[in-house]
Protein backbone atom coordinates (compact mmCIF):
# COMPACT_ATOMS: atom_id res chain seq x y z
CA UNK A 1 0.00 0.00 0.00
CA UNK A 2 0.94 3.55 -0.69
CA UNK A 3 2.12 5.49 2.40
CA UNK A 4 2.31 9.00 0.73
CA UNK A 5 1.48 10.96 -2.15
CA UNK A 6 4.81 12.15 -3.58
CA UNK A 7 4.23 15.90 -3.82
CA UNK A 8 3.33 15.99 -0.16
CA UNK A 9 6.33 14.84 1.53
CA UNK A 10 8.30 16.84 3.24
CA UNK A 11 10.83 17.23 6.20
CA UNK A 12 8.42 15.55 8.94
CA UNK A 13 8.73 12.45 6.99
CA UNK A 14 12.78 12.06 7.55
CA UNK A 15 14.08 8.91 7.91
CA UNK A 16 10.91 7.13 7.45
CA UNK A 17 10.53 5.08 4.91
CA UNK A 18 8.25 5.74 1.96
CA UNK A 19 6.12 3.52 -0.22
CA UNK A 20 5.44 5.59 -3.32
CA UNK A 21 3.58 5.32 -6.98
CA UNK A 22 3.20 7.49 -9.39
CA UNK A 23 4.93 8.42 -13.27
CA UNK A 24 8.44 8.78 -14.32
CA UNK A 25 8.32 12.91 -14.52
CA UNK A 26 12.09 13.10 -15.84
CA UNK A 27 15.20 10.76 -15.16
CA UNK A 28 18.57 12.00 -14.87
CA UNK A 29 21.61 9.97 -15.07
CA UNK A 30 24.45 11.38 -12.93
CA UNK A 31 27.44 9.28 -14.45
CA UNK A 32 26.55 6.92 -11.27
CA UNK A 33 23.35 7.89 -9.54
CA UNK A 34 20.07 8.03 -11.10
CA UNK A 35 17.82 10.40 -10.42
CA UNK A 36 13.72 10.12 -10.50
CA UNK A 37 11.52 12.94 -10.37
CA UNK A 38 8.36 11.02 -9.38
CA UNK A 39 4.90 12.47 -9.83
CA UNK A 40 1.80 11.87 -8.94
CA UNK A 41 -1.31 14.09 -9.19
CA UNK A 42 0.19 16.22 -5.59
CA UNK A 43 3.61 16.92 -7.40
CA UNK A 44 7.10 15.62 -7.36
CA UNK A 45 9.76 13.94 -4.86
CA UNK A 46 12.94 12.92 -5.87
CA UNK A 47 13.98 9.61 -5.85
CA UNK A 48 17.76 8.74 -5.68
CA UNK A 49 18.66 5.14 -7.15
CA UNK A 50 22.49 4.46 -5.75
CA UNK A 51 24.95 1.65 -7.66
CA UNK A 52 25.04 0.57 -4.21
CA UNK A 53 22.08 -1.16 -4.08
CA UNK A 54 22.13 -3.14 -8.15
CA UNK A 55 19.23 -4.58 -8.26
CA UNK A 56 17.29 -1.34 -7.87
CA UNK A 57 20.04 0.63 -10.01
CA UNK A 58 19.92 -1.53 -12.76
CA UNK A 59 15.96 -1.28 -12.91
CA UNK A 60 16.55 2.56 -12.70
CA UNK A 61 18.03 2.24 -15.81
CA UNK A 62 15.36 0.71 -17.74
CA UNK A 63 13.40 3.55 -16.50
CA UNK A 64 11.95 6.38 -19.16
CA UNK A 65 9.64 9.05 -18.98
CA UNK A 66 6.14 8.23 -18.28
CA UNK A 67 6.93 4.83 -16.79
CA UNK A 68 4.91 3.62 -13.91
CA UNK A 69 6.72 2.87 -10.54
CA UNK A 70 6.44 1.73 -7.38
CA UNK A 71 9.01 3.24 -5.46
CA UNK A 72 10.22 2.01 -1.78
CA UNK A 73 12.84 4.26 0.24
CA UNK A 74 13.87 6.12 3.17
CA UNK A 75 13.81 9.89 2.73
CA UNK A 76 16.54 12.27 3.37
CA UNK A 77 17.79 15.69 3.03
CA UNK A 78 19.02 16.57 0.10
CA UNK A 79 22.66 17.88 0.10
CA UNK A 80 23.02 21.17 0.92
CA UNK A 81 22.43 23.69 -2.72
CA UNK A 82 20.36 21.42 -3.99
CA UNK A 83 17.34 22.35 -1.63
CA UNK A 84 13.96 23.07 -4.56
CA UNK A 85 12.29 25.82 -2.87
CA UNK A 86 9.17 25.44 -5.60
CA UNK A 87 8.46 22.36 -4.35
CA UNK A 88 6.44 20.83 -0.67
CA UNK A 89 9.36 18.06 -1.07
CA UNK A 90 11.94 20.41 -2.03
CA UNK A 91 14.18 19.46 0.75
CA UNK A 92 13.98 16.05 0.79
CA UNK A 93 14.89 13.04 -1.79
CA UNK A 94 13.69 9.57 -1.64
CA UNK A 95 16.93 6.91 -1.08
CA UNK A 96 15.39 4.15 -3.03
CA UNK A 97 15.74 0.85 -1.46
CA UNK A 98 13.87 -0.83 -4.42
CA UNK A 99 12.00 -0.05 -7.26
CA UNK A 100 9.46 -1.70 -10.02
CA UNK A 101 8.11 -1.06 -13.14
CA UNK A 102 4.66 -1.49 -13.00
CA UNK A 103 4.16 -0.30 -16.61
CA UNK A 104 6.37 1.07 -19.41
CA UNK A 105 5.26 3.84 -21.45
CA UNK A 106 5.97 5.19 -25.31
CA UNK A 107 7.48 8.33 -25.51
CA UNK A 108 4.85 10.80 -24.65
CA UNK A 109 4.68 12.94 -27.53
CA UNK A 110 5.21 15.82 -25.25
CA UNK A 111 6.90 16.65 -22.14
CA UNK A 112 4.09 17.13 -19.13
CA UNK A 113 5.84 20.21 -18.12
CA UNK A 114 6.18 21.90 -21.83
CA UNK A 115 4.08 25.26 -21.61
CA UNK A 116 4.26 25.85 -25.60
CA UNK A 117 2.10 22.68 -26.52
CA UNK A 118 -0.66 23.39 -29.59
CA UNK A 119 -4.25 23.29 -28.14
CA UNK A 120 -4.71 20.60 -30.64
CA UNK A 121 -1.46 18.73 -30.05
CA UNK A 122 -2.96 18.97 -26.39
CA UNK A 123 -6.56 17.56 -26.99
CA UNK A 124 -5.22 14.44 -29.22
CA UNK A 125 -3.61 13.83 -26.03
CA UNK A 126 -6.12 14.99 -23.40
CA UNK A 127 -5.84 11.55 -21.00
CA UNK A 128 -1.69 13.38 -21.04
CA UNK A 129 -2.46 16.72 -21.42
CA UNK A 130 -4.72 16.42 -17.94
CA UNK A 131 -1.52 14.38 -16.06
CA UNK A 132 0.13 18.37 -16.93
CA UNK A 133 0.37 19.81 -12.59
CA UNK A 134 -2.19 22.90 -14.13
CA UNK A 135 -4.88 20.69 -15.41
CA UNK A 136 -4.35 18.38 -12.35
CA UNK A 137 -5.68 21.92 -10.61
CA UNK A 138 -7.88 23.38 -12.87
CA UNK A 139 -10.04 19.90 -12.42
CA UNK A 140 -9.75 19.99 -8.31
CA UNK A 141 -10.21 23.53 -8.65
CA UNK A 142 -13.90 22.77 -10.40
CA UNK A 143 -14.45 19.79 -8.25
CA UNK A 144 -13.69 21.92 -5.27
CA UNK A 145 -16.57 24.84 -6.67
CA UNK A 146 -19.23 22.32 -7.23
CA UNK A 147 -18.81 21.28 -3.80
CA UNK A 148 -19.34 24.18 -2.45
CA UNK A 149 -22.35 24.95 -4.26
CA UNK A 150 -24.01 21.89 -3.41
CA UNK A 151 -22.92 22.54 0.92
CA UNK A 152 -24.25 25.74 0.55
CA UNK A 153 -27.83 24.34 -2.05
CA UNK A 154 -27.75 21.94 1.00
CA UNK A 155 -28.11 24.21 3.82
CA UNK A 156 -30.21 26.39 2.00
CA UNK A 157 -32.84 23.34 1.72
CA UNK A 158 -33.08 22.65 -1.86
CA UNK A 159 -32.20 19.17 -3.34
CA UNK A 160 -31.26 18.28 -6.45
CA UNK A 161 -33.38 15.93 -9.15
CA UNK A 162 -32.24 14.83 -12.05
CA UNK A 163 -34.03 15.76 -15.26
CA UNK A 164 -34.05 13.92 -18.96
CA UNK A 165 -31.13 13.53 -21.40
CA UNK A 166 -33.75 12.78 -24.10
CA UNK A 167 -36.38 15.47 -24.16
CA UNK A 168 -38.21 17.96 -26.31
CA UNK A 169 -37.11 21.21 -27.92
CA UNK A 170 -36.94 23.93 -25.15
CA UNK A 171 -36.90 27.10 -26.59
CA UNK A 172 -33.00 28.90 -24.95
CA UNK A 173 -32.40 30.28 -28.45
CA UNK A 174 -29.84 28.10 -29.52
CA UNK A 175 -29.97 24.94 -32.59
CA UNK A 176 -30.78 21.31 -31.05
CA UNK A 177 -28.92 18.42 -30.93
CA UNK A 178 -31.17 15.86 -32.29
CA UNK A 179 -31.05 12.31 -31.32
CA UNK A 180 -33.48 10.29 -33.45
CA UNK A 181 -36.19 7.16 -32.31
CA UNK A 182 -35.75 3.70 -33.46
CA UNK A 183 -39.01 3.32 -32.10
CA UNK A 184 -40.87 5.70 -33.29
CA UNK A 185 -40.49 6.83 -37.03
CA UNK A 186 -39.68 9.93 -37.96
CA UNK A 187 -39.39 11.26 -34.61
CA UNK A 188 -36.51 12.81 -32.51
CA UNK A 189 -35.23 13.70 -29.14
CA UNK A 190 -33.85 16.52 -28.44
CA UNK A 191 -30.86 16.86 -25.97
CA UNK A 192 -31.89 19.89 -23.27
CA UNK A 193 -30.20 23.25 -23.87
CA UNK A 194 -31.33 23.58 -20.22
CA UNK A 195 -33.71 21.52 -17.49
CA UNK A 196 -36.00 24.89 -17.93
CA UNK A 197 -39.18 23.60 -18.15
CA UNK A 198 -38.64 20.43 -15.63
CA UNK A 199 -37.48 22.57 -13.29
CA UNK A 200 -40.43 24.47 -13.23
CA UNK A 201 -43.04 21.72 -13.56
CA UNK A 202 -40.86 20.11 -10.04
CA UNK A 203 -42.07 23.64 -8.65
CA UNK A 204 -45.63 22.77 -9.75
CA UNK A 205 -45.10 19.44 -8.08
CA UNK A 206 -44.16 21.20 -4.42
CA UNK A 207 -40.66 20.56 -4.62
CA UNK A 208 -39.70 24.06 -3.44
CA UNK A 209 -36.37 24.37 -3.69
CA UNK A 210 -34.54 22.57 -6.52
CA UNK A 211 -31.00 22.11 -8.04
CA UNK A 212 -28.80 20.41 -10.30
CA UNK A 213 -25.42 20.43 -11.85
CA UNK A 214 -26.20 18.75 -14.92
CA UNK A 215 -24.86 19.04 -18.66
CA UNK A 216 -26.81 21.57 -21.19
CA UNK A 217 -26.44 21.10 -25.24
CA UNK A 218 -26.41 24.18 -27.60
CA UNK A 219 -25.83 23.62 -31.26
CA UNK A 220 -24.64 27.59 -31.01
CA UNK A 221 -21.72 29.01 -32.50
CA UNK A 222 -18.89 28.03 -30.57
CA UNK A 223 -16.25 30.78 -28.36
CA UNK A 224 -14.05 30.88 -25.90
CA UNK A 225 -16.76 30.98 -23.07
CA UNK A 226 -19.11 28.46 -25.42
CA UNK A 227 -19.23 24.58 -25.32
CA UNK A 228 -21.46 22.65 -27.40
CA UNK A 229 -22.11 20.75 -24.16
CA UNK A 230 -21.34 22.27 -21.09
CA UNK A 231 -22.36 22.72 -17.30
CA UNK A 232 -24.72 24.61 -15.33
CA UNK A 233 -25.45 24.90 -12.21
CA UNK A 234 -29.38 25.31 -12.31
CA UNK A 235 -31.91 26.17 -9.24
CA UNK A 236 -35.24 27.01 -8.68
CA UNK A 237 -36.77 28.10 -6.16
CA UNK A 238 -41.39 28.97 -5.32
CA UNK A 239 -42.40 31.76 -2.88
CA UNK A 240 -39.35 34.29 -2.85
CA UNK A 241 -39.53 37.26 -5.47
CA UNK A 242 -36.47 38.54 -7.73
CA UNK A 243 -34.90 40.39 -5.01
CA UNK A 244 -35.00 37.41 -2.47
CA UNK A 245 -33.64 35.26 -5.52
CA UNK A 246 -30.60 37.47 -6.38
CA UNK A 247 -29.68 37.92 -2.48
CA UNK A 248 -29.26 34.05 -1.99
CA UNK A 249 -27.77 33.53 -5.13
CA UNK A 250 -25.26 36.12 -4.74
CA UNK A 251 -24.35 34.74 -1.26
CA UNK A 252 -23.85 31.70 -2.57
CA UNK A 253 -21.22 33.05 -5.24
CA UNK A 254 -20.07 34.97 -2.44
CA UNK A 255 -19.63 32.23 -0.50
CA UNK A 256 -18.01 30.18 -3.22
CA UNK A 257 -15.45 32.71 -4.29
CA UNK A 258 -14.37 33.16 -0.63
CA UNK A 259 -14.00 29.17 0.61
CA UNK A 260 -12.95 28.16 -2.50
CA UNK A 261 -10.50 30.60 -3.51
CA UNK A 262 -9.72 32.90 -0.38
CA UNK A 263 -11.43 35.56 -2.31
CA UNK A 264 -13.85 38.60 -1.28
CA UNK A 265 -16.28 39.83 -3.71
CA UNK A 266 -17.23 43.07 -3.11
CA UNK A 267 -21.19 42.74 -2.10
CA UNK A 268 -23.74 44.12 -2.07
CA UNK A 269 -23.45 43.33 -6.05
CA UNK A 270 -24.19 46.60 -7.99
CA UNK A 271 -27.26 46.43 -9.70
CA UNK A 272 -27.44 48.38 -13.48
CA UNK A 273 -30.61 48.59 -15.25
CA UNK A 274 -30.07 46.75 -19.05
CA UNK A 275 -30.69 50.32 -19.97
CA UNK A 276 -28.54 51.88 -18.73
CA UNK A 277 -25.65 48.81 -19.16
CA UNK A 278 -26.23 49.34 -23.09
CA UNK A 279 -25.97 53.01 -22.84
CA UNK A 280 -23.10 53.69 -20.67
CA UNK A 281 -21.09 50.22 -21.59
CA UNK A 282 -22.67 48.82 -25.05
CA UNK A 283 -22.83 45.60 -23.36
CA UNK A 284 -25.60 44.42 -21.45
CA UNK A 285 -22.32 42.27 -19.38
CA UNK A 286 -20.10 45.00 -19.15
CA UNK A 287 -16.60 44.70 -17.49
CA UNK A 288 -16.44 47.19 -14.67
CA UNK A 289 -13.24 46.62 -13.92
CA UNK A 290 -12.70 49.23 -16.86
CA UNK A 291 -12.95 52.57 -16.24
CA UNK A 292 -14.10 53.61 -19.61
CA UNK A 293 -17.42 54.98 -20.56
CA UNK A 294 -19.85 55.60 -23.78
CA UNK A 295 -20.57 58.87 -24.20
CA UNK A 296 -24.14 59.54 -26.30
CA UNK A 297 -24.12 62.02 -29.33
CA UNK A 298 -26.85 60.90 -31.63
CA UNK A 299 -28.90 64.34 -30.73
CA UNK A 300 -26.23 66.50 -31.55
CA UNK A 301 -25.14 64.44 -35.01
CA UNK A 302 -28.56 64.89 -36.81
CA UNK A 303 -27.85 68.14 -39.07
CA UNK A 304 -23.82 67.48 -39.37
CA UNK A 305 -22.17 67.54 -42.69
CA UNK A 306 -20.43 64.23 -42.14
CA UNK A 307 -22.79 61.73 -43.51
CA UNK A 308 -21.86 58.79 -41.83
CA UNK A 309 -22.56 60.32 -38.21
CA UNK A 310 -25.72 62.72 -39.63
CA UNK A 311 -27.51 59.12 -40.78
CA UNK A 312 -27.14 56.92 -37.99
CA UNK A 313 -28.61 59.79 -35.90
CA UNK A 314 -31.30 60.12 -37.93
CA UNK A 315 -32.34 56.49 -38.66
CA UNK A 316 -34.60 54.81 -36.28
CA UNK A 317 -32.51 52.97 -34.10
CA UNK A 318 -29.27 54.27 -34.55
CA UNK A 319 -26.67 55.65 -32.39
CA UNK A 320 -23.73 57.66 -32.60
CA UNK A 321 -21.49 57.59 -29.62
CA UNK A 322 -18.21 58.33 -28.31
CA UNK A 323 -15.61 56.36 -26.24
CA UNK A 324 -12.62 59.13 -24.79
CA UNK A 325 -9.68 57.10 -24.13
CA UNK A 326 -7.36 58.92 -21.38
CA UNK A 327 -3.47 59.26 -22.33
CA UNK A 328 -5.02 57.89 -26.33
CA UNK A 329 -3.59 61.02 -28.01
CA UNK A 330 -0.26 58.39 -28.00
CA UNK A 331 -1.93 56.17 -29.80
CA UNK A 332 0.04 55.06 -32.85
CA UNK A 333 -1.53 55.40 -36.85
CA UNK A 334 -1.01 51.38 -36.34
CA UNK A 335 -2.70 51.05 -33.39
CA UNK A 336 -5.64 52.45 -34.65
CA UNK A 337 -5.66 50.76 -37.64
CA UNK A 338 -5.47 47.79 -35.38
CA UNK A 339 -8.68 48.85 -33.55
CA UNK A 340 -10.53 49.57 -37.27
CA UNK A 341 -9.76 45.71 -37.96
CA UNK A 342 -11.20 44.98 -34.20
CA UNK A 343 -14.76 46.76 -34.34
CA UNK A 344 -15.30 45.37 -38.22
CA UNK A 345 -15.50 42.00 -36.13
CA UNK A 346 -18.56 43.45 -34.71
CA UNK A 347 -19.98 44.94 -38.08
CA UNK A 348 -18.56 48.46 -37.69
CA UNK A 349 -17.66 50.35 -41.05
CA UNK A 350 -14.84 52.79 -39.39
CA UNK A 351 -13.53 53.90 -36.49
CA UNK A 352 -13.70 57.93 -36.33
CA UNK A 353 -11.62 59.57 -33.89
CA UNK A 354 -10.12 62.71 -32.57
CA UNK A 355 -7.11 63.62 -30.56
CA UNK A 356 -7.06 66.08 -28.68
CA UNK A 357 -3.99 67.56 -28.66
CA UNK A 358 -4.01 70.97 -26.92
CA UNK A 359 -7.75 72.29 -25.93
CA UNK A 360 -6.59 75.69 -25.16
CA UNK A 361 -5.34 76.11 -28.80
CA UNK A 362 -9.35 75.16 -30.09
CA UNK A 363 -9.95 73.60 -33.67
CA UNK A 364 -6.14 73.88 -34.14
CA UNK A 365 -5.08 71.74 -31.36
CA UNK A 366 -7.26 68.97 -32.46
CA UNK A 367 -6.10 66.04 -34.94
CA UNK A 368 -8.95 63.55 -36.87
CA UNK A 369 -9.32 63.22 -40.52
CA UNK A 370 -13.36 64.00 -39.63
CA UNK A 371 -12.67 67.46 -38.03
CA UNK A 372 -13.79 68.86 -41.03
CA UNK A 373 -17.36 67.81 -40.89
CA UNK A 374 -18.16 68.88 -38.02
CA UNK A 375 -19.16 72.11 -36.95
CA UNK A 376 -17.71 74.00 -34.15
CA UNK A 377 -20.30 73.36 -31.37
CA UNK A 378 -20.81 69.78 -32.31
CA UNK A 379 -17.09 69.56 -31.30
CA UNK A 380 -17.65 71.91 -28.30
CA UNK A 381 -20.39 69.23 -27.06
CA UNK A 382 -18.19 66.44 -27.90
CA UNK A 383 -15.42 67.71 -25.48
CA UNK A 384 -17.66 68.69 -22.73
CA UNK A 385 -19.39 65.53 -22.69
CA UNK A 386 -16.58 63.17 -22.96
CA UNK A 387 -14.49 65.32 -20.62
CA UNK A 388 -11.69 64.82 -22.87
CA UNK A 389 -8.62 66.35 -22.23
CA UNK A 390 -5.55 67.33 -23.79
CA UNK A 391 -3.64 63.88 -24.61
CA UNK A 392 -6.78 61.78 -24.54
CA UNK A 393 -8.23 60.30 -27.59
CA UNK A 394 -11.77 60.40 -28.73
CA UNK A 395 -13.37 57.31 -30.58
CA UNK A 396 -16.65 57.13 -32.68
CA UNK A 397 -19.18 54.44 -33.54
CA UNK A 398 -22.22 55.17 -36.03
CA UNK A 399 -24.63 52.58 -36.92
CA UNK A 400 -27.33 50.58 -35.82
CA UNK A 401 -27.84 50.76 -32.07
CA UNK A 402 -26.65 47.37 -31.92
CA UNK A 403 -23.37 47.74 -34.44
CA UNK A 404 -22.57 50.36 -32.44
CA UNK A 405 -22.84 48.69 -28.48
CA UNK A 406 -21.86 45.81 -29.32
CA UNK A 407 -18.18 47.08 -31.38
CA UNK A 408 -17.51 49.94 -29.07
CA UNK A 409 -18.31 48.07 -26.09
CA UNK A 410 -15.74 45.58 -26.90
CA UNK A 411 -13.65 47.99 -27.92
CA UNK A 412 -13.96 49.80 -24.50
CA UNK A 413 -13.13 46.55 -22.64
CA UNK A 414 -9.90 45.81 -25.08
CA UNK A 415 -8.95 49.16 -25.15
CA UNK A 416 -9.52 49.47 -21.29
CA UNK A 417 -6.86 46.15 -20.67
CA UNK A 418 -4.26 47.04 -23.57
CA UNK A 419 -3.80 50.68 -22.03
CA UNK A 420 -4.24 49.90 -18.20
CA UNK A 421 -7.39 51.53 -17.70
CA UNK A 422 -8.40 48.35 -16.19
CA UNK A 423 -8.17 47.63 -12.26
CA UNK A 424 -7.17 44.36 -11.28
CA UNK A 425 -9.89 43.55 -8.89
CA UNK A 426 -13.15 41.21 -9.05
CA UNK A 427 -16.08 43.25 -10.64
CA UNK A 428 -19.47 41.63 -10.19
CA UNK A 429 -22.76 43.32 -10.75
CA UNK A 430 -26.79 41.91 -11.58
CA UNK A 431 -27.92 43.65 -14.74
CA UNK A 432 -32.07 43.69 -14.40
CA UNK A 433 -34.78 45.41 -16.26
CA UNK A 434 -34.36 43.23 -19.61
CA UNK A 435 -36.43 44.13 -21.95
CA UNK A 436 -39.04 41.04 -22.33
CA UNK A 437 -38.55 41.03 -26.40
CA UNK A 438 -36.22 41.91 -28.79
CA UNK A 439 -36.32 42.08 -32.53
CA UNK A 440 -35.22 39.50 -34.86
CA UNK A 441 -34.56 41.67 -38.06
CA UNK A 442 -34.15 38.31 -40.18
CA UNK A 443 -37.70 36.55 -39.12
CA UNK A 444 -38.67 40.57 -38.83
CA UNK A 445 -41.01 39.37 -35.41
CA UNK A 446 -40.42 39.64 -31.58
CA UNK A 447 -38.31 37.00 -29.81
CA UNK A 448 -37.73 36.26 -26.43
CA UNK A 449 -34.71 38.02 -24.96
CA UNK A 450 -34.16 35.75 -21.68
CA UNK A 451 -36.81 32.70 -22.52
CA UNK A 452 -40.80 33.01 -23.54
CA UNK A 453 -41.48 31.80 -19.21
CA UNK A 454 -39.97 34.88 -18.01
CA UNK A 455 -42.27 36.78 -16.06
CA UNK A 456 -42.83 40.58 -17.15
CA UNK A 457 -42.15 43.41 -14.82
CA UNK A 458 -45.26 44.50 -12.26
CA UNK A 459 -47.67 46.36 -14.36
CA UNK A 460 -45.83 45.77 -17.35
CA UNK A 461 -48.65 43.00 -18.65
CA UNK A 462 -50.55 44.72 -20.86
CA UNK A 463 -47.42 46.33 -22.89
CA UNK A 464 -47.02 42.55 -23.88
CA UNK A 465 -49.35 43.39 -26.61
CA UNK A 466 -49.75 47.01 -27.07
CA UNK A 467 -46.33 48.10 -26.98
CA UNK A 468 -43.96 44.95 -26.80
CA UNK A 469 -41.16 47.07 -27.55
CA UNK A 470 -41.37 48.99 -23.77
CA UNK A 471 -42.36 45.72 -21.71
CA UNK A 472 -39.72 44.72 -19.29
CA UNK A 473 -39.22 41.51 -17.31
CA UNK A 474 -38.08 40.01 -14.20
CA UNK A 475 -34.75 38.65 -15.32
CA UNK A 476 -31.34 39.29 -13.92
CA UNK A 477 -28.03 38.35 -15.03
CA UNK A 478 -25.02 37.76 -12.59
CA UNK A 479 -21.98 39.72 -14.73
CA UNK A 480 -17.95 39.23 -13.36
CA UNK A 481 -15.35 40.90 -15.16
CA UNK A 482 -17.25 41.16 -18.31
CA UNK A 483 -18.69 37.42 -17.83
CA UNK A 484 -22.22 36.86 -17.99
CA UNK A 485 -21.73 34.09 -15.40
CA UNK A 486 -25.58 33.64 -14.77
CA UNK A 487 -28.89 34.34 -15.81
CA UNK A 488 -32.54 33.93 -14.48
CA UNK A 489 -35.81 35.19 -13.74
CA UNK A 490 -39.06 35.38 -12.11
CA UNK A 491 -41.25 33.32 -14.54
CA UNK A 492 -44.95 33.50 -15.14
CA UNK A 493 -46.70 31.41 -13.20
CA UNK A 494 -50.74 31.54 -14.75
CA UNK A 495 -51.30 30.35 -17.66
CA UNK A 496 -53.38 33.31 -19.02
CA UNK A 497 -50.02 35.38 -19.09
CA UNK A 498 -48.08 33.15 -20.56
CA UNK A 499 -50.39 32.41 -23.41
CA UNK A 500 -50.28 36.34 -23.63
CA UNK A 501 -46.32 36.02 -24.56
CA UNK A 502 -46.96 33.69 -26.57
CA UNK A 503 -48.62 35.73 -28.54
CA UNK A 504 -46.83 38.26 -28.09
CA UNK A 505 -44.18 36.07 -29.72
CA UNK A 506 -46.33 34.97 -32.57
CA UNK A 507 -46.52 31.28 -31.43
CA UNK A 508 -50.40 30.63 -32.21
CA UNK A 509 -51.83 28.19 -30.05
CA UNK A 510 -51.40 24.87 -31.96
CA UNK A 511 -47.57 25.86 -31.93
CA UNK A 512 -47.55 26.22 -28.37
CA UNK A 513 -49.72 23.35 -27.60
CA UNK A 514 -47.69 21.50 -28.96
CA UNK A 515 -44.46 22.64 -28.33
CA UNK A 516 -44.87 23.27 -24.60
CA UNK A 517 -48.54 22.35 -24.15
CA UNK A 518 -47.21 20.16 -20.91
CA UNK A 519 -46.10 23.20 -19.71
CA UNK A 520 -49.62 25.56 -19.98
CA UNK A 521 -51.67 23.10 -18.82
CA UNK A 522 -48.81 22.27 -15.74
CA UNK A 523 -49.68 25.94 -14.85
CA UNK A 524 -53.68 25.38 -14.37
CA UNK A 525 -53.10 22.69 -11.44
CA UNK A 526 -52.07 25.04 -8.69
CA UNK A 527 -48.77 26.45 -10.17
CA UNK A 528 -46.96 28.38 -7.67
CA UNK A 529 -45.57 31.67 -8.01
CA UNK A 530 -41.62 30.73 -8.78
CA UNK A 531 -38.12 31.46 -10.56
CA UNK A 532 -34.40 30.42 -10.79
CA UNK A 533 -31.78 31.20 -12.17
CA UNK A 534 -28.59 28.98 -13.55
CA UNK A 535 -25.41 29.64 -14.01
CA UNK A 536 -22.57 28.69 -15.89
CA UNK A 537 -19.78 26.19 -14.14
CA UNK A 538 -17.16 26.26 -16.53
CA UNK A 539 -17.16 30.06 -16.88
CA UNK A 540 -16.86 30.46 -12.75
CA UNK A 541 -14.30 27.69 -12.36
CA UNK A 542 -12.28 29.59 -15.54
CA UNK A 543 -12.43 32.59 -14.06
CA UNK A 544 -11.75 31.59 -10.46
CA UNK A 545 -8.15 29.50 -13.00
CA UNK A 546 -7.45 32.70 -14.69
CA UNK A 547 -7.87 30.57 -17.77
CA UNK A 548 -8.66 32.15 -20.98
CA UNK A 549 -11.09 29.35 -22.26
CA UNK A 550 -13.57 27.18 -20.27
CA UNK A 551 -11.98 24.70 -22.09
CA UNK A 552 -9.28 24.31 -19.82
CA UNK A 553 -11.41 23.33 -17.02
CA UNK A 554 -13.49 20.37 -18.57
CA UNK A 555 -11.66 17.45 -19.13
CA UNK A 556 -12.52 16.09 -22.26
CA UNK A 557 -14.12 19.39 -24.18
CA UNK A 558 -14.52 19.85 -27.91
CA UNK A 559 -13.00 22.42 -30.24
CA UNK A 560 -14.49 25.19 -31.49
CA UNK A 561 -15.62 23.37 -34.64
CA UNK A 562 -17.49 21.49 -32.36
CA UNK A 563 -15.47 17.72 -33.10
CA UNK A 564 -13.68 16.17 -30.04
CA UNK A 565 -10.13 15.72 -31.38
CA UNK A 566 -9.53 12.68 -29.11
CA UNK A 567 -12.07 10.66 -29.95
CA UNK A 568 -12.66 11.94 -33.33
CA UNK A 569 -16.40 12.51 -32.48
CA UNK A 570 -18.95 13.13 -33.80
CA UNK A 571 -18.22 10.12 -36.73
CA UNK A 572 -19.99 8.42 -39.47
CA UNK A 573 -22.07 5.13 -38.35
CA UNK A 574 -22.58 2.54 -40.46
CA UNK A 575 -25.52 1.65 -42.87
CA UNK A 576 -27.45 -0.86 -40.33
CA UNK A 577 -27.24 1.76 -37.69
CA UNK A 578 -28.96 4.50 -40.20
CA UNK A 579 -31.27 1.61 -41.14
CA UNK A 580 -32.89 1.00 -38.19
CA UNK A 581 -33.21 4.99 -37.32
CA UNK A 582 -35.12 5.08 -40.76
CA UNK A 583 -32.24 7.64 -41.52
CA UNK A 584 -31.20 8.22 -45.69
CA UNK A 585 -28.50 10.82 -45.80
CA UNK A 586 -29.04 13.39 -48.45
CA UNK A 587 -25.15 13.58 -49.33
CA UNK A 588 -22.28 10.22 -49.23
CA UNK A 589 -20.51 10.43 -46.02
CA UNK A 590 -16.68 11.54 -46.21
P1 LIG B 1 -28.84 30.96 -19.97
O1 LIG B 1 -29.14 30.58 -21.36
O2 LIG B 1 -28.55 32.40 -19.67
O3 LIG B 1 -30.09 30.62 -19.02
O4 LIG B 1 -27.66 30.08 -19.41
C1 LIG B 1 -27.21 30.21 -18.08
C2 LIG B 1 -25.70 30.34 -18.02
O5 LIG B 1 -25.07 29.25 -18.66
C3 LIG B 1 -23.84 29.67 -19.25
N1 LIG B 1 -23.83 29.29 -20.66
C4 LIG B 1 -22.82 28.66 -21.29
N2 LIG B 1 -21.62 28.27 -20.87
C5 LIG B 1 -20.82 27.64 -21.74
N3 LIG B 1 -21.14 27.36 -23.01
C6 LIG B 1 -22.35 27.73 -23.50
N4 LIG B 1 -22.67 27.42 -24.76
C7 LIG B 1 -23.25 28.42 -22.63
N5 LIG B 1 -24.49 28.92 -22.76
C8 LIG B 1 -24.83 29.44 -21.56
C9 LIG B 1 -23.74 31.16 -19.05
C10 LIG B 1 -25.16 31.57 -18.76
O6 LIG B 1 -25.22 32.70 -17.94
N6 LIG B 1 -32.78 28.23 -18.35
C11 LIG B 1 -32.09 29.50 -18.24
C12 LIG B 1 -31.78 29.86 -16.80
C13 LIG B 1 -32.97 30.32 -16.01
O7 LIG B 1 -33.76 31.13 -16.52
O8 LIG B 1 -33.07 29.88 -14.85
C14 LIG B 1 -30.78 29.42 -19.02
O9 LIG B 1 -30.37 28.40 -19.50
O10 LIG B 1 -22.89 31.44 -17.94
P1 LIG C 1 -14.47 57.87 -44.68
O1 LIG C 1 -15.34 59.03 -44.96
O2 LIG C 1 -15.05 56.55 -45.04
O3 LIG C 1 -13.04 58.05 -45.15
O4 LIG C 1 -14.37 57.83 -43.11
C1 LIG C 1 -13.80 58.87 -42.35
C2 LIG C 1 -13.53 58.38 -40.98
O5 LIG C 1 -14.76 57.91 -40.39
C3 LIG C 1 -12.57 57.20 -40.91
O6 LIG C 1 -11.76 57.38 -39.76
C4 LIG C 1 -13.48 56.01 -40.74
O7 LIG C 1 -12.82 55.00 -39.98
C5 LIG C 1 -14.63 56.60 -39.95
N1 LIG C 1 -15.90 55.90 -40.13
C6 LIG C 1 -16.49 55.45 -41.27
N2 LIG C 1 -17.65 54.84 -41.02
C7 LIG C 1 -17.82 54.91 -39.67
C8 LIG C 1 -18.83 54.46 -38.77
N3 LIG C 1 -19.92 53.81 -39.20
N4 LIG C 1 -18.65 54.68 -37.44
C9 LIG C 1 -17.55 55.34 -37.00
N5 LIG C 1 -16.59 55.78 -37.78
C10 LIG C 1 -16.71 55.59 -39.12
Amino acid sequence: MRTNYCGLIDVQYLDQTVILYGWVHRRRDHGGVIFVDLRDREGLVQVVCDPDNPAAFQVAEKIRNEFVVKATGRVRHRPAGTVNPNLISGEIEVLVSSIDILNASLTPPFLMDDENLSEATRLEHRYLDLRRPQMQENLRLRYKVAMAVRLFLDQHGFIDVETPMLTKSTPEGARDYLVPSRVSTGHFFALPQSPQLFKQLLMVSGFDRYYQITKCFRDEDLRADRQPEFTQIDIETSFLDEGQIMQMMEEMICTVFKSVRNIDLPSPFPRLTHAEAMSKYGSDKPDMRVALVLTELTDVMQEVEFKVFREAALRTGGRVAALRVPGGGALSRKEIDDYTSFVAIYGAKGLAYIKVNALEKGMDGLQSPILKFLPENVIQVIIERTGAKDGDLIFFGADKAQVVNEALGALRARVGHDRGLAALEWKPLWVVDFPMFERDEEENRWKALHHPFTSPAEGHENLLESDPEKALSKAYDMVLNGSEIGGGSVRIHRQEIQSKVFRALNIGEDEANEKFGFLLEALQYGAPPHGGIAFGLDRIVAMMAGAESIREVIAFPKTQRAQCLLTHAPSTVGEKQLRELHIKLRHAQS
